[in-house]
C-alpha cells in the first residue's frame, strides 16, 4: 500500500503513520524527521534550514524534493508518507516522480482536526530523539522525558512553540489545504475526523485498509 497522509500540524500524522507502519509495514516517511535530522548532524542543508523549520515556515521545494527523493528511490514495498507533498507545486514534482519510478499512489488519507485541538495537542507533545517515538498528553510515556522503547530521552520541538504553531497553521490553510481538491480530483482522497481519539481513529484505519487493500 502506498499512500498520503494530509492533515495540519498536531493532527497525528506522525502517530498514524507509525501505528500503519507497526500494522502493514508500509515504510513511515516523515518529510519533517528527515528534515530535523539534517538539522540535527549538521549537514550542508541542515545549516540552511534550521532557522526556516523553527520559525515553522516551509523549506524550498528543492530541499524537500531532495530528502524525499533519495528515500522514495529506494522504496520496493509500500510506504506511508507523512508531510509531503506540502503544495501544489511538489505534489506535481512528485506525480512527476512516480511516473519515472512506476509507482501508483494507492490513497491520500486527509485527518482533519480542529485548529484548537492541535494547538492544544501539540503544547504537550515530546519525540524521542533518536527512534522518533511521539508522546502526548494523551499517548505518555512511562517515565518523563525518557522513551518507552528505546530508553533515548524525548524533547519538546523548537517548531511547537505558540509563534511557530501559529505560522504553521497559517501555511496548512493557505498553501497545503488546496491539495484536498487536487487529490479529490484523482479520486484518491479519503478523509477521516482527527478530532477523536486514537481508540477511535486506529479501527477505522484498519477498516479502510481492508478495503484499498
Ligand atoms: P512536520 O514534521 O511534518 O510537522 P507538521 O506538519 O507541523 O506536523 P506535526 O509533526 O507537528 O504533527 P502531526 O500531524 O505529525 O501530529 P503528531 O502525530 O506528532 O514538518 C515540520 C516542518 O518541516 C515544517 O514546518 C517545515 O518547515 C518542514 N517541512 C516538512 N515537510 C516539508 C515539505 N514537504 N516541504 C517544505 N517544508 C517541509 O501528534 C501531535 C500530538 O498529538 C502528539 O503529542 C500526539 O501524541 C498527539 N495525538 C495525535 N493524535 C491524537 C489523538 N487522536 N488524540 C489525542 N492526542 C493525539
Ligand atoms: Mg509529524
Amino acid at each position: 500500500m502506498k499512500l498520503i497522509v494530509l492533515g495540519p500540524p498536531g493532527t497525528g500524522k506522525g502517530t498514524i503513520s507509525r501505528f500503519i507502519e507497526a500494522k502493514f509495514g508500509c515504510e513511515h516517511i516523515s518529510t519533517g524527521d528527515l528534515l530535523r535530522n539534517e538539522v540535527a548532524i549538521k549537514t550542508s542543508i541542515g545549516k540552511k534550514i534550521r532557522y526556516i523549520l523553527n520559525k515553522g515556515k516551509l523549506v524550498s521545494n528543492e530541499i524537500a524534493m531532495q530528502v524525499l527523493s533519495k528515500k522514495i528511490c529506494s522504496l520496493k514495498d509500500g510506504f506511508v508518507l507523512d508531510g509531503f507533498p506540502r503544495n501544489i507545486e511538489q505534489a506535481r514534482l512528485f506525480d512527476e516522480l512516480l511516473i519515472k519510478q512506476k509507482i501508483s499512489l494507492d490513497l491520500v488519507l486527509e485527518v482533519d482536526s480542529d485548529d484548537k485541538v492541535v494547538i492544544e495537542r501539540l503544547s504537550s507533545r515530546r519525540q524521542c530523539v533518536n527512534c522518533k517515538r511521539i508522546y502526548g498528553h494523551h499517548v505518555p510515556s512511562k517515565k518523563v522525558g525518557v522513551c518507552d522503547d528505546c530508553g533515548s530521552k524525548t524533547i519538546i520541538r523548537e517548531d511547537d512553540k505558540p509563534k511557530a504553531i501559529k505560522q504553521r497553521l497559517k501555511i496548512y490553510h493557505e498553501t497545503t489545504k488546496p491539495l484536498v481538491d487536487f487529490y479529490s480530483n484523482k479520486k484518491l482522497l479519503l478523509k477521516i475526523n482527527g478530532n477523536r481519539t486514537l481508540e477511535k481513529i486506529f479501527p477505522q484505519i484498519e477498516k479502510i485498509f481492508k478495503k484499498v487493500v
